[in-house]
């Protein structure tokens, strides 16, 4: 068994957008287990280089053991990809030819492979405690936030993954639970959900996986860290650099897709003023619209069935 089981998503298309070429520099923003950094390095020939970013250090030694083979042509930095431009900065580095933004947990953080204990990223496990931080050392969990947030700020986060009977059954069925004691683990939560959206019938389980998501989501920022990100990798990126984004649900798709059409010079969010000024373009979308992964990739690996991939060149 190979130390990681996340199999890289999209391999092919990933490497034909992002391209990339001897002695050129590429940022692998969300590094994880190296799978996409290991192609890249493989594709692009000598003297080029990989800077690997992950929030997560245990991630980090697992692309460490993948990449070792490659030397000093990996350079792994425990950031987040929204700080790139510092990261090149501590590297005394310009610009860059390309990045790739991979959404999301890897499967070895949902099974718990990497630190040897679940984080509470999935409602599949049995009793884990409730983190879902990709940053072990942020103080923000899905324990505190179940705990701190008033009614309303719940109803606003489960508001963005379930629809509104949903919502207010989950939030009345937390607040009911916290008040007896605090919802400190999977099996309390995915418990108390069930409950709440018992009446979905069949659809239980896909309805339990979005309350999650939406807990997720806020536990990382992943909306706006998505949107900050795609805008530092644009700035980090040289003339005729490549961004390739690869988002898993609709909220990120639609992250992706609305600001690479703003850096594009689109209008900013429908609909558009007549008369507002054209705003410079800064990237070039190369996607014809969002690309999805095969039948096969998808047997291969169920993981990638969601998944769309979304790509940019600076201008
Ligand atoms: C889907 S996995 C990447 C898998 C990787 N492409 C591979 O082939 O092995 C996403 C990774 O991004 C990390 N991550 C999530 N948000 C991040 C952020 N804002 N900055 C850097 N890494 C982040 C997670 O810890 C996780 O390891």
């Amino acid at each position: 068994m190979t130390a990681h089981e996340h199999i890289p998503v999209m391999p092919e298309a990933v490497i034909s957008y992002l391209a990339p070429r001897p002695g050129e520099t590429y940022v692998d923003g969300t590094v994880g287990s190296g799978g996409h950094s290991e192609l890249i390095l493989q594709h692009s020939g000598p003297d080029s280089r990989v800077i690997g970013l992950d929030r997560d250090p245990a991630q980090l030694e697992l692309a460490g053991a993948r990449l070792a083979e490659f030397g000093d042509r990996a350079i792994l930095v425990r950031s987040s990809y929204e700080d790139v431009l510092d990261v090149l900065s501590h590297l005394h580095l310009d610009s860059i030819s390309g990045m790739l933004i991979d959404c999301g947990p890897s499967l070895d953080q949902l099974a718990g492979r990497t630190t040897g204990r679940g984080r509470g990223f999935s409602w599949r496990a049995e009793d884990e405690p409730l983190d879902m931080s990709y940053d072990p050392d942020q103080a923000r969990t899905a324990r505190s936030l179940l705990a701190e947030l008033t009614e309303r700020e719940l109803l606003e986060l489960f508001g963005q993954t379930l629809r509104g009977g949903e919502v207010r059954r989950v939030v009345s069925g937390i607040l009911r639970e916290r008040g007896q004691r605090p919802i400190e683990t999977t099996g309390r939560l995915t418990g108390l959900l069930r409950r709440a959206l018992a009446y979905k019938g069949p659809a239980v389980d896909r309805r339990i996986s979005a309350a999650y998501l939406a807990l997720r989501i806020v536990v990382n920022d992943e909306l706006e860290g998505l949107a900050r990100g795609i805008d530092a990798a644009v700035e980090a990126l040289r003339p005729g650099g490549r961004l390739v984004i690869l988002s898993f649900h609709g909220l990120e798709h639609r992250i992706a897709r609305t600001r690479l059409r703003e850096l594009e010079g689109g209008p900013i969010g429908p609909p558009r003023l007549i008369g507002a000024p054209e705003r410079e373009a800064k990237v070039k979308v190369t996607t014809p619209g969002p690309l999805f992964p095969s039948e096969d990739e998808i047997s291969a690996n169920p993981a990638a069935r969601s998944s769309r991939l979304h790509a940019a060149v600076r201008v």
